[in-house]
């Protein structure tokens, strides 16, 4: 039997850091996936970010990436962001540990 706190029963909290195509492909995955709680997304497109916040209920939608780095219950985040954004994203995650 599943018991709370192993593999088969906790959620991963994850954010999710660009919502174009392949962010919007993301978003319904990981929306859906039972082991994960999306609970942050952002992208610098702010009509996107309204949308798909409104959309999707998720607790922080933004278009400032560094205040989903600054909850630190989030435990995971995708870059699903353009490719000449992916280094600085990737090294501000790092920084966020
Ligand atoms: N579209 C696909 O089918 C597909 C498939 C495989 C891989 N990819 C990869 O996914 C990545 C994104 O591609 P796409 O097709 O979704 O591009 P896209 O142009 O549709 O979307 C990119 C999004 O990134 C956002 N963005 C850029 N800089 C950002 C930043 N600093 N913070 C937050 N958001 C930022 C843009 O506002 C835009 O909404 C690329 O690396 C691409 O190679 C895409």
């Amino acid at each position: 039997m599943a018991q709370e706190g192993t593999t088969a029963t906790r959620r991963i909290r994850m954010g999710l850091i660009g919502l174009g195509a392949a962010g919007q492909n993301h978003l319904a995955v990981l929306s859906r996936l039972p082991e994960v709680d999306l609970v942050g997304i952002a992208d610098l497109d702010a009509a996107l970010v309204a949308r798909l916040g409104a959309e999707t209920g998720v607790a922080l939608a933004t278009t400032d990436h560094r205040r989903i780095l600054a909850d630190t219950s989030i435990e995971a985040v995708a870059i699903a962001a353009a490719d000449a954004a992916h280094f600085p994203l990737i090294m501000d995650c790092a920084a966020a540990g």
